[in-house]
């Protein structure tokens, strides 16, 4: 096992090539979903950097995922965009898909916006829907595949973090009262944001490759999952020992009927189909 100096030692070298680019100091930290890199085109970029070039980071191996890093101004905001995830399923460990967000925080970032494509668990949720992430299943984690695992990175937050206030309840109190993105938000119920309906559900963490079988789905949806994925929990779990604010958003992109069979290009194309939407909101989420 490595030694807490150890992965000092690495996130410092991360941090520090960065830092010889660029003297900018982010606040926000933006992970993109499978296709939903296309907010790296709204940013007024000052810096790209490939994920290769970085020390220790290990890149991105998944079709729809870049693999940069990218600076700049979104909504007047300085911001720091990762193009393109690191996922467990690619084969990593959950410290290297997390070094990211440690890095981040040394960079300076206060708070985490992390998109995502899931599949849809609920029975009311359609392909196209948004969901307000209020809270997670850690699958991998509840049967020990935590990314806190390990000697605990104190200079960061504690041994035993609390995680029952995740995801900020104030950004999802904002949504639902349609404050502050009021140009995003049309006045009717269910709520909708730039067209498309919105829920506020549980997200369910599972390590992927394969999707779920039928009765995984009926597992999960009886556990209480709203959709499912193979990201963001590690992200946020990481984030929220750094003490990061985190808001989480899904993309549903395909349901988890028995009868339909959920494939990596139906995912990419309505990710593809709503980024220009979720650009929309991540943007306007930035000043928060
Ligand atoms: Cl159906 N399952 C999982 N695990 N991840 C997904 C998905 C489904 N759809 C998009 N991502």
């Amino acid at each position: 096992m490595k030694t807490e100096a150890r992965i000092y030692e690495e996130i410092d070298a991360a941090v520090a090539y960065i830092q010889l680019q660029t003297s900018t100091k982010p606040k926000v930290l933006i992970v993109c979903g499978s296709g939903l890199g296309g907010i790296s085109k709204v940013i007024d970029k000052e810096l790209t950097i490939p994920f290769k070039d970085i020390p220790n980071w290990v890149q991105s191996t998944v079709e729809g995922h870049e693999g940069n890093l990218v600076f700049g101004k979104l909504n007047g905001v300085d911001v720091v965009a990762m193009v393109g995830r690191l996922h467990f399923y690619e084969g990593y460990s959950f410290e290297e898909t997390t070094l990211p967000i440690r890095v981040c925080s040394d960079l300076g970032v206060e708070s985490m916006i992390v998109t995502n494509a899931a599949g849809g668990i609920n029975q009311t949720y359609n392909v196209g829907d948004l969901m307000v992430i209020k809270d997670h299943i850690n699958f991998p984690g509840l049967c020990g595949f935590n990314p806190l695992r390990g000697v605990n990175l104190s200079r960061y937050g504690p041994r035993f973090p609390a995680t029952s206030d995740a995801y900020d309840v104030k950004i999802r109190d904002l949504i639902r009262q349609s404050n502050g993105v009021e140009e995003l938000v049309e006045q009717s119920s269910p709520l909708r944001l730039a067209g498309r309906k919105v829920h506020e559900g549980v997200y369910t963490f599972v390590s992927g490759p394969s999707y779920e079988t039928n009765s995984e789905v009926s597992l999960i949806s009886r556990l209480g999952g709203d959709c499912v994925g193979m990201s963001t929990v590690p992200e946020v779990l990481v984030a929220r020992h750094c003490g990061l604010k985190v808001f989480g958003l899904s993309l549903i992109t395909n349901s988890c009927n028995p009868q339909d069979v959920t494939s990596h290009t139906e995912v990419l194309m309505h990710a593809s189909i709503a980024s220009a939407d979720v650009e929309k909101l991540v943007t306007a989420l930035v000043k928060f």
